[in-house]
């Protein structure tokens, strides 16, 4: 705060005998191009310098907060679950034999190539350091490398918790040093994150034992159900773990770009952008915080959180609460990424636009450019001809209609929340066979294409 209103001042001085260059808007011409073209003067002055400032800070807080925040959760994942002795291993300090940057790597987590000092790169690309070691683990938890993982240290070096970040689920990175290892990609799911394998090795589940009362094999059993780009993030509300019919009970990790201007966040709904944030940072991240949603407290809805008191938390000192602004408006800044050059036919694209927005009536739900509706963006199961299970989980017991921009980058897992759909043609024939739509196998190609290119 004070930082900000240093820069305003800065930014108003700068500005006395600044000339100001202003393109006024030809009149009656109100289209978002010319209208973008005309935008604000090219230094802001008086109010209009403080926004500009405040959105520059909160755009940078809100990326450091997203990136490396732990909210305090090493409280949980270190020093209640023990994860990180897991992670470095008898020889380390730890238990067990730890995680070799291959196993790291092998269950999803991401390396910041950024974050890696340039001998150490050299080093990696000719093979002369061991990714067989958990001490190399520890090297780059310690360079802060590891995207959405922080681990915190003793005087000695040794490692002495750890916690993680929004990163660790909605990041990914790039590839460009070698497979898991390049330039992040802030609110690009994680795809190959299996967050199941990763706490299943920790050496105390006791913390999921109590709350849901079942036994560590169970437990297991039910982290081993989700794999790879999935989490469930009701468990600890209603205890559901499984499905009535045996499948897993897990939702894709989505994506957390291409939010701005969409109504209800999560693929049931359950709130806002900023509401959504507050509760995965203290009731899924465990980190200190507050969090209050009434609707929790059902017991028959929600019997684990009616029980545990978690639909109402006031964690001292709160170290979530400050941070949820910026948090929201740098999520928000994030576009869904631009499907690349090639990756679709364009043709097709055009053909399967005009079947989007005319017959095959996608458009009715998936308004473009948004995607989703502007107002309440919400629909029964019966309506996309989807059981309730997880719709029912929620509080609204509904679905909320997806964002679907940028939907070529997340391809890997299935489409609908849980992935139900392995492909984008599955996804077209059920809405053929769910809307009576007739579509001929032509025009349910032309769609697709449309859906990699959007
Ligand atoms: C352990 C993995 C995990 C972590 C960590 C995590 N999320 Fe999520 N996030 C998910 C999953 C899974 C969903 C989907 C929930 C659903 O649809 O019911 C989700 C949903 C979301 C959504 C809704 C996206 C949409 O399409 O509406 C946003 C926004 C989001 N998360 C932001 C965050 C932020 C910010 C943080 C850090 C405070 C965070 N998440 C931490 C797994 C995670
Ligand atoms: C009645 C409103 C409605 C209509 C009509 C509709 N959708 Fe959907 N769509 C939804 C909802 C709600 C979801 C979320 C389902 C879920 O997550 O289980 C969804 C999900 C999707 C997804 C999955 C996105 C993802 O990230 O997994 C795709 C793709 C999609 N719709 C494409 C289409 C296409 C193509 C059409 C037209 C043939 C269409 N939709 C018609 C409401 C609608």
């Amino acid at each position: 705060m004070k930082r900000m209103m240093i820069l305003a001042a800065a930014g108003t001085a700068a500005l006395a005998g600044a000339v100001i260059a202003s393109a006024a808007p030809p009149a009656g011409d109100n289209n978002t191009l010319s209208a973008k073209k005309a935008a604000a003067p090219a230094i802001a002055q008086g109010f209009d310098a403080v926004i500009a400032r405040h959105s520059e800070t909160m755009l940078e807080q809100g990326r450091k907060i997203f990136r490396y925040d732990t909210f305090g959760s090493e409280a949980f994942w270190g020093d209640a679950l023990e994860l990180h002795k897991a992670i470095a291993g008898a020889k380390n300090g730890g238990v067990g034999p730890g995680v070799s940057p291959k196993t790291a790597l092998a269950v999803g987590l991401k390396v910041d190539s950024d974050a890696l000092p340039a001998a150490l790169k050299k080093q990696i690309a000719a093979g002369k350091v061991n990714l067989d070691d958990p001490a190399t683990t520890i090297a780059l938890l310690k360079l802060n490398a590891v995207v959405g993982v922080t681990a915190f240290t003793n005087p000695d070096g040794s490692v002495k918790s750890m916690g993680i970040q929004c990163a660790f689920c909605h990041s990914t990175v790039d590839n460009s040093f070698a497979p898991g290892i390049g330039k992040r990609l802030d609110g690009w799911p994680n795809q190959d994150l299996n967050v199941g394998a990763i706490v299943s090795l920790a050496p105390n589940l006791k913390p999921f034992t109590d709350l849901l009362g079942v036994d560590v094999a169970t437990v297991k059993k039910v982290l081993a159900s989700w794999g790879p780009g999935r989490y469930d993030a009701f468990l600890n509300k209603d205890g559901k773990a499984f499905r009535p019919d045996g499948k897993q009970a897990g939702t894709l990790i989505p994506p957390a770009f291409g939010l701005a201007g969409v109504d209800l966040a999560t693929s049931t709904g359950s709130g806002s952008v900023t509401y959504w944030n507050a509760y995965v940072g203290v009731t899924q991240m465990h980190g200190m915080g507050t969090y209050f949603d009434a609707r929790f407290s059902d017991k028959d809805q929600y019997p684990v959180s009616a029980k545990s008191g978690a639909w109402n938390t006031r964690d001292k000192p709160d170290r979530v609460t400050a941070k949820l602004a910026a948090l929201h408006y740098y999520q928000l800044s994030m576009p869904a990424p631009k499907a690349p050059e090639g990756s679709y036919d364009k043709a097709a694209f055009e053909r399967g636009k005009a079947l989007f927005n005319g017959p095959a009536k996608c458009a009715t739900c998936h308004v473009p450019p948004l995607f989703t509706e502007p107002g309440h963006n919400m629909h029964t199961p019966e309506e996309i001809g989807i059981d309730s299970f997880q719709a029912d989980r929620s509080p609204t017991h509904m679905y909320r209609t997806t964002p679907l921009a940028g939907l070529w980058a997340h391809q890997k897992r299935g489409f609908f929340h849980d992935g139900r759909f392995a492909t984008l043609l599955d996804v077209v024939n059920h809405y053929d066979t769910h809307l009576s739509l007739n579509l001929s196998d032509a025009q349910k190609k032309d769609l697709v294409e449309y859906l990699k290119g959007i």
